[in-house]
């Protein structure tokens, strides 16, 4: 037996709870790994609230890094003691051991703590599929990205800046705008007291961005429709403020023959190749020293529901692990 963090029902932070789980042998095509850390990410508190139904009860979590125990029947690219990480699907990750698909681990290099792969897994391979493939930035141009000092966004703005693109970024506080500068973001603006729509005006010119990242969603999905130049796209990949209602899609028209989109990591990783070619591109930036992946903030595992109180309240910058 090993301990889990499970719900029963969806809710608020309260349902999470520690309890002893049975993780059994791998079966054909699985591995048995035991996790050093296990990410925490904004899509848990979906899954925790029933914003995204999960069955239950539920182990949430879709991040993790640890080392094989045992491989099942069929398992050759594995052999017990590998270090490992994934990032997505099936959920179980917020556990001290689990079965895992075998096609869905990455290998890690030794020059990657289990810390910094739990770190940067997800929120990493999420800013790759969105500057390299959902919309393939161009150096010179001028993007905007929400939340920009939160996991996916230090990312990305650090990665952004490596492809020669200059970053405006919104935040919630002066202490987030400051960090957001310090890693790549050259015109932080604090959506809390400042018009983000007239400070993207200003600063392009009038001219607006091609492409606005945003994963705010409720409060900011319309301004943001506001930012773009005539046919730039929109990207809508999370909605940490809540759920955008339904579009009238004549808006697009009006507003410039926009485009929007909403992609989900695990469609741009879903073959193997594209996972392995989104680590690579992750782990080389990381490599050079041109993204920092840091652990801003680390929680016993256990203590899962003090992570989703401090993620979803805002008082969390960057990246966030738990530590069975
Ligand atoms: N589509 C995908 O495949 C994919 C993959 C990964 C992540 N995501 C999405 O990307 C977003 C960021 O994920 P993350 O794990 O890195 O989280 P995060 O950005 O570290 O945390 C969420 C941030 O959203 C901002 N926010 C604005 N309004 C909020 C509100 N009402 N309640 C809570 N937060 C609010 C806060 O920053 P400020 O205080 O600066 O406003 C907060 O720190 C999430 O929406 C997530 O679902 C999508």
């Amino acid at each position: 037996m090993v301990h889990a963090i499970r719900f029963h029902q969806p809710g608020g932070p309260e349902v999470l709870k520690w309890e002893e789980i049975e993780v059994g042998e791998p079966g054909p095509g699985q591995v048995r790994l035991k996790h050093t850390a296990v990410g925490l990410n904004f899509i848990d508190i979906y899954h925790r609230s029933g914003l995204y139904p999960a069955p239950t009860p539920c182990i949430p979590g879709l991040e993790g890094a640890g080392v094989i125990e045992a491989v099942g029947e069929g398992v050759t690219s594995f052999t017990p003691g590998d270090r490992v990480a994934y990032a997505g699907g099936p959920l179980g990750a917020y556990s001290e051991a689990r079965l895992m698909p075998a096609d869905r681990l990455v290998p890690l290099p030794s020059w990657i703590d289990d810390k910094q792969a739990a770190a940067m897994m997800l929120q990493g391979m999420t800013a790759q599929f969105l500057l390299r493939s959902c919309y393939a930035v161009q150096p010179g141009e001028t993007i905007l990205v929400h939340a920009a000092a939160g996991g996916v966004g230090l990312i990305l703005c650090q990665w952004a800046r490596k492809l020669g693109v200059t970053v405006i970024g919104t935040v919630g506080s002066d202490e987030k705008a400051a960090l957001a500068a310090e890693n790549g973001c050259t015109h932080p603006i604090v959506y809390t007291r400042e018009n983000f729509v007239e400070r993207v005006k200003e600063i392009t010119e009038g001219a607006g961005v091609p492409v606005v990242y945003d994963s705010v969603g409720k409060d900011t999905f319309m301004n943001s429709l506001d930012c773009l130049r005539p046919r730039g796209l929109m990207v809508l990949f999370g909605q940490s403020s809540g759920s955008v209602p339904p579009l009238d899609l004549g808006i697009l028209a009006g507003k410039g023959s926009l485009y929007v989109t909403r992609p989900t990591l695990f469609v741009y990783t879903a073959k193997r190749d594209d996972l392995m070619t989104s680590a690579a591109d992750l782990f080389d930036v990381v490599h050079s020293g041109e993204v920092k992946i840091k652990v801003r903030q680390t929680f016993p595992l256990k203590d899962a529901a003090e992570a989703h109180r401090a993620l979803e309240s805002r008082a969390t910058k960057g990246s966030s692990i738990l530590l069975p």
